[in-house]
């Protein structure tokens, strides 16, 4: 059996309509506006969208009684200097390499100003005639909270609310249809406004998306399965294009690393919903390929509720969290203990819910979504994720959360966290073969425009796409991009190209992008990926009692992790930090000859043969397959 439908924390935004505070409240500001007529400010839109997400229709109008907490996130101090921060730790010619900050200091620097906390509280107050008592600023000092009527709030948003209900489960929520406006010497001191326009997008609408195509919840799932018939399934690395075991990825990238201080030293991997593992399933392979690993668990980081679940059988949902833990556990040994953040199936947002979990200035100044855990859950060093959350897409209202999201990635690893996370196993394409046409997402079209992923499209993480042997291939020839299934790779159309990447994207834009593409086809200024490329096919899993064949930038993402945290073991056992932030070293001249260079193959999607590899960097296999030895040595180098 599965655990059923995902079930979802209803989170309805319209409470009861409580008579005594709203008339109270609707008196305030007849009498207020009467007093003071308002200043006239000129006003702008603040933030928009021209449909809402799949699954969402308009319902009715909301009641003008009922009453809304409204939440006002101030925008964060220095952000604009937060990749100029990152580079200062994480640049190799930097003096302050590996310099990481504390989490104080991180939200010290970050926190919204008092400018900021001043100008919106004021103008509420003088314009908008919100009695002050009304208005908290939340834990952080990074939010205005205050409960109103839906009519006050859209007297101050001067937009109207409806209730719109998800086809699928009945779930309702107010927002507003196409935007809302603040006055203009407002509008720069505010993030985002909830609840205003944001409708989940994954959760229940993105399960069924993801079902089209496979029956695996939302983790990149174009890479076929076979199971092994033959009962000998090999240990040895002598056929690694049919099957990639544990020995063949050592060799294949020279990682032959035994932890020296793992009680120092710590990695995790990410889970959603109801993807989990089995213990069987783990002991199955560590009895044939790291026998002293028998018996051991990952430790488990419940998040918003994530918990496993020993009853399930369906392979579909044990997949990902299975072959993540074998290789992560097999690849490290026994000596490592492996964190798992189960994010629980809190109905959206796990991207959200996981940041907010690491960091409590999330929740107080953004978090969307109430209900998240904030701040409680221990970190690690390297967090391995291979699940694509959202489409890189630019809808100007989500748009708007990923930046703050990807934002909180940076952070986080200006403390010296390393985000590695899978490319997609869709070429081109995002989800279930959707590319962007007319504007809108449309699956499978015969010819579209590419779609990105997120968090891969984000500029704070290391995505990792995937490689394989080509049949009767040896270690020896060489690896390509896969060719079972197109790994993911292109260009953000929401994120700028960082720094760190121009010289290596410029020279593939301007040599090997094939010329038939328009430029609506990609967005040629984006933040491209992946960064980096290890084998994802066919990886020799234990899956539901039996030997497997899988794989997938799913694979991919947790192997290249486990040599970060190796990595990360033999700094801290020399007396240094762990490498947090790696993008700025691993596109720099002292990484030049750290990657096996990957120029076979491309990244077919949306009626195209997507993207080919390339000498050098490219969006298909990144700067190519780690040389873990040069690696180590590169990064031990360092201070
Ligand atoms: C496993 O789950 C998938 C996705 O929900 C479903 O399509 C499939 O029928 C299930 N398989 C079994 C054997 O229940
Ligand atoms: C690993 O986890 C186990 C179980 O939680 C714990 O007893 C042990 O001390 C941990 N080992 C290290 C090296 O942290
Ligand atoms: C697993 O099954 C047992 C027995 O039916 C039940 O008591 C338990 O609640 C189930 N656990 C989960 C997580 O569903
Ligand atoms: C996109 O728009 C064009 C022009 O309006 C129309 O001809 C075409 O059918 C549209 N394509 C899709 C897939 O909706
Ligand atoms: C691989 O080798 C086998 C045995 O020599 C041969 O039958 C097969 O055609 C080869 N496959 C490819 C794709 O070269
Ligand atoms: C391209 O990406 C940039 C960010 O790099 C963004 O500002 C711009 O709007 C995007 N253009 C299109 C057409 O998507």
């Amino acid at each position: 059996m599965h655990m059923g439908e995902h079930t979802r924390i209803r989170l309805s935004f319209v409470s009861p309509p409580t008579v005594s505070l709203s008339s109270l409240a609707a008196a305030v500001v007849a009498v207020t506006a009467a007093a003071h007529p308002p200043v006239l400010s000129k006003r702008v839109v603040h933030e928009a969208r021209t449909f809402a997400p799949a699954g969402w229709s308009l319902h009715r109008r909301a009641d003008p009684d009922a009453v809304v907490p409204l939440k006002i996130s101030l925008t964060q101090s220095n952000l604009h200097r937060l990749d100029e921060y990152l580079l200062e730790v994480s640049d190799p010619e930097s003096t302050s390499y590996g310099k990481h900050w504390t989490p104080e200091r991180v939200a010290e620097i970050f926190r919204p100003s008092r400018e900021s906390v001043d100008t919106v509280h004021n103008w509420l107050t003088n314009d908008c005639g919100i009695h002050p008592k009304k208005i908290r600023l939340g834990p952080n000092g990074g939010a205005l909270h205050l409960d109103v009527t839906i009519a006050e709030a859209e007297s101050i948003l001067e937009s109207e609310y409806y209730v719109y209900r998800h086809s699928e489960d009945g779930e309702e929520r107010v927002a507003f249809e196409n935007a809302y406006t603040l006055p203009e010497y407002v509008a720069k001191h505010v993030d985002l406004v909830t609840p205003s326009l944001h409708l989940p997008r994954s959760g229940a609408s993105l399960a069924r998306r993801a079902g089209k195509s496979s029956p695996v919840f939302a983790r990149p799932s174009g890479a076929p399965k076979a199971a092994i018939t033959d009962a000998e399934v090999p240990t040895d690395a002598d056929h690694c294009d049919t099957y990639v075991t544990l020995e063949c990825l050592r060799k294949l990238y020279n990682f032959y690393y035994e932890p020296v201080v793992p009680q120092k030293n710590t990695i995790g991997v990410v889970e959603v919903s109801n993807e989990v593992y089995q213990g069987q399933d783990l002991d199955l392979f560590f009895d044939k390929y790291s026998k002293s690993s028998v018996g051991d668990r990952p430790e488990l980081v419940s998040i918003t509720g994530g918990h496993l679940n020993p009853n399930e059988t369906n392979t579909s949902f044990l997949g990902e969290s299975t072959m993540d833990f074998e290789l992560v556990m097999g690849l490290l040994g026994p000596k490592q203990n492996v964190s798992l953040y189960q994010i629980g199936a809190a109905g959206d947002t796990w991207d959200e819910a996981l940041v907010a979990a690491f960091d409590k200035s999330y929740c107080s100044q953004s978090g969307v979504r109430s209900g998240l855990d904030c701040g409680n859950k221990p970190t690690s060093n390297v967090i391995s994720i291979s699940y694509h959350f959202e489409p890189d897409y630019p809808d100007p209202s989500n748009a708007r959360i990923l930046e703050r999201v990807c934002a909180e990635y940076g952070k986080l690893s200006l403390t010296g966290m390393t985000f590695v996370v899978s490319s997609g196993d869709h070429g081109v394409a995002y989800g279930s073969q959707e590319c962007f046409v007319n504007g809108t997402l449309v699956t499978q079209p015969d010819k579209g425009g590419f779609v990105g992923q997120f968090p891969a499209s984000c500029p704070y993480v290391t995505a990792v796409g995937a490689t394989q042997l080509a049949k009767n291939h040896t270690i020896a020839d060489g690896e390509g991009a896969t060719s079972d299934f197109p790994s993911g790779g292109g260009f953000s159309r929401i994120f700028p190209r960082p720094s760190y990447q121009k010289r290596a994207v410029t020279r593939y834009l301007n040599n090997y992008v094939p010329k038939s593409y328009d430029a609506d086809v990609f967005n040629n200024t984006g933040r491209a990926y992946p960064d980096v490329s290890a084998n994802g096919y066919p990886t020799v899993v234990a899956l539901g009692g039996k030997f497997t064949r899988s794989g997938g930038t799913s694979a991919a993402a947790p192997i290249f992790a486990s040599m970060i945290a190796a990595v990360n073991d033999a700094r801290i056992s020399a007396g240094k930090g762990p490498v947090g932030f790696i993008n700025p070293a691993l596109y720099s001249n002292l990484f030049r000859s750290s990657f096996n260079d990957i120029t076979e193959g491309s990244n077919p999607g949306c009626g195209t043969d997507g993207f080919p590899a390339s000498p050098g960097w490219d969006p298909v296999t990144g700067l190519g397959t780690p040389n873990f030895v040069h690696i180590l040595d590169r990064f031990l180098l360092l201070p």
